[in-house]
């Protein structure tokens, strides 16, 4: 029986989220031995997108797969990351954002004879930014990239608000992509499943951040946003002990769709 293991972290958010993993990694890969670590890295450099220092620091722990979502946009240092030829074997951002968009929407690592295909979507529903399908751009994706790849595995980041288009999105997809599961709210949810057709699911993996804060950020300018002012800025928890929501996935390759999902929750101290 040959099964891969995925390690799969949702939205790494600032210095405490990067912190953590330095800290908690090297206990999590001795424990479950994953084949491939994957991260989102939307708010990796203070909350906001990606800088060459955070991401080669995540390359550095031996971070393999780096998925992302809109925050990606927001650091100029980023978008040269995203169009480096490099990084764009293991660095990607949502495939139905505007195609003028710096960057690819997925990429590929080849373990145990599978080629295990990482993509990227965003969702529409309460989101800031205007993308278009992603029911469509999985279904072209599917149509058009997938066969190019023999032995492929699709494993899709689906960064997403509303639980009800991530769910939605899940069911299309099932039999087809291997696993999907949600990112951006940064709170994990307890709905992990194997659907019908045999595609692993969860609606969010939830963040690697502050602990004591509203989704990474310092709960009190955080509650201020909501009595005050609602265009005040909001400030990153860089204090306290950080949690740590991770999913390892688990698939059978010579079993065609017997696959589990394992949540993980930590809170350590920094
Ligand atoms: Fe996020
Ligand atoms: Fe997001």
């Amino acid at each position: 029986m040959t099964c891969i293991n995925i390690l799969i972290f949702g939205d790494v958010v600032g210095k405490i989220g990067r912190l953590a993993l330095k800290k908690h990694l090297p206990v999590l890969k001795d424990r479950y031995s994953p084949d491939i670590t994957a991260i989102n890295v939307e708010n990796l450099a203070h909350g906001r997108g990606i800088t060459p220092g955070t991401l080669q620091e995540m390359s550095d722990l031996g971070i393999d797969i780096f998925t992302s979502g809109h925050h990606v946009w927001e650091n100029p240092q980023g978008l040269s990351l995203l169009d480096s030829k490099d990084w764009q074997t293991r660095l990607i951002r949502p495939l139905n954002a505007d195609p003028k968009s710096a960057g690819i929407g997925y990429c590929v690592k080849n373990i145990k004879a599978t080629n295990v295909i990482f993509l990227n979507l965003q969702g529409r529903l309460f989101m800031p930014q205007e993308v278009s399908s992603p029911f469509l751009a999985f279904d072209r994706f599917w149509a058009q990239t997938v066969p190019q790849y023999p032995n492929p595995l699709v494993v899709i980041d689906f960064h997403a608000e509303a639980t009800s288009e991530k769910q939605a999105l899940g069911h299309f997809a099932d039999g087809r992509a291997g696993l999907i599961y949600g990112t951006h709210t940064h709170v994990p949810t307890a709905d992990a499943q194997i659907l019908e057709k045999g595609t692993g699911y969860i609606t969010d993996a939830g963040m690697v951040g502050a602990y004591d804060s509203v989704i990474g950020f310092e709960k009190n300018s955080s509650i201020k946003r909501y009595l005050e002012d609602s265009t005040a800025p909001y400030e990153l928890e860089s204090h306290g002990r950080a949690v740590i929501n991770a999913l390892l996935w688990t698939v059978t390759i010579d079993k065609k769709g017997e696959n589990q999902l394992k949540l993980i929750r930590e809170i350590i101290d920094i």
